[in-house]
């Protein structure tokens, strides 16, 4: 195919996508199927790195992932998604970038560094330490030229074209070098309760709208959102940064500009803005989730679209691979 190939991946942590995952990433996936050839993965490997979930909850997650993204319109036909670990390529090829990672320079990842600070850094394992190696593989694998991140992943990324030149040098051209793709219009969606943040799952719930919510906790969660005591409905990250998220998460679902937005509430109070952005919301996530029920009661289906797309992207990785062990020797 002559259009260029991107890679992007999503862990299967907590039981749904929220907002932000939605409208900074899988947003733009969807878009991406057509004019690129796209490679979507659900990254359960890297989903034991860190306090690693019981066994029937991973695998639960990562089939709630892959329904919502094709909820979201990724369409198992017009792109590759497919689940990580069904792919054994994936940690084959992690241990050759593995031999060829430095171990200070493995060590200067900030990513870990924040990540094993934060849940006690001698209770986690090596693979906290390896992620970012895996994840250079999961790219490389596909000859991705780009990857679609958010600005958190800049710094592996960086490795991932590293490791690809270093290869390249040592025994021959194998790998593409990728670039990062930032979307321009990919929103940064922040915690409704504290809007300096971002808007994850790993913050509490009451900051951050799950796609699996209800329309009444929807609702509740948008009504208590944090906002400023000026009362003046602009767009205003720096200064009014709660009020600006409200407006971009309207202005995303209904396809209005930040103007648009603006100038239709301008004189009126936050309630109104709340209670218009909790129905673009949930005009979204309702749908939304009566398709991700129903792709999650039909589980043969679901099998066979994974299993789908396993097969087409092991007919990517596996070539790769192959000439990147002929290149070592092996
Ligand atoms: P989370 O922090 O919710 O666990 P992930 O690490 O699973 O998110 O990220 C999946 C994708 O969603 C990444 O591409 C990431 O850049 C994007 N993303 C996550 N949170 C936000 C947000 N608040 N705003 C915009 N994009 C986000
Ligand atoms: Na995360």
């Amino acid at each position: 195919s002559a259009r260029p190939r991107v890679l992007s991946g999503i862990q299967p942590t907590g039981d749904s996508m929220q907002l932000g995952n939605y409208l900074g990433a899988v947003k733009n996936w969807v878009t991406m199927q057509d004019g690129y050839d796209a490679y979507y993965c659900v990254v359960d490997l890297h989903a034991i790195t860190l306090d690693p979930p019981e066994p029937a909850a991973l695998r639960e997650r990562t089939r709630i992932v892959a329904a919502q993204l094709i909820a979201a319109g990724l369409d198992p036909d017009r792109c590759a998604l497919f689940v990580q670990s069904h792919l054994p390529e994936h940690p084959q090829l992690s241990w050759v970038l593995e031999c060829l990672t430095g171990f200070g320079e493995a060590n200067r990842m900030t990513q870990f560094k924040d990540k094993s600070a934060r849940g006690g850094a001698d209770r986690q394992g090596v693979g906290l330490f390896t992620y970012p190696i895996l994840q250079a593989a999961d790219i490389l694998l596909y000859q991705a030229d780009y990857v679609p991140v958010g600005e958190d992943q800049r710094q592996h990324l960086e490795l991932t074209r590293t490791l690809a030149q270093r290869f390249n040098s040592r025994y021959g051209q194998t790998f593409t070098v990728p670039d990062a793709y930032i979307p321009k219009a990919a929103a940064k969606i922040l915690d409704l309760q504290d809007p300096s943040a971002k808007m994850s799952k790993s913050r509490p719930d009451a900051g951050t709208i799950y796609l699996a919510d209800d329309a009444a906790t929807i609702s509740k969660k948008l009504k208590r959102a944090v906002t400023d005591l000026d009362g003046e409905i602009r767009f205003d990250e720096a200064h009014k940064p709660g009020v600006s998220n409200l407006i971009a998460i309207h202005a995303a679902f209904t396809g209005l500009s930040i103007e648009a937005v603006e100038a239709e509430f301008a004189g009126q109070g936050y309630g109104r803005l709340k209670g218009a952005v909790a129905e673009s919301v949930i005009a979204f996530a309702q749908p939304f989730a009566a398709r991700t029920a129903e792709l999650l009661d039909d589980p043969a289906e679901l099998d066979r679209l994974l299993a789908h797309g396993a097969a087409k992207a092991a007919a990517v990785a596996s070539v790769t691979l192959s000439r990147a062990y002929e290149a070592v020797g092996f």
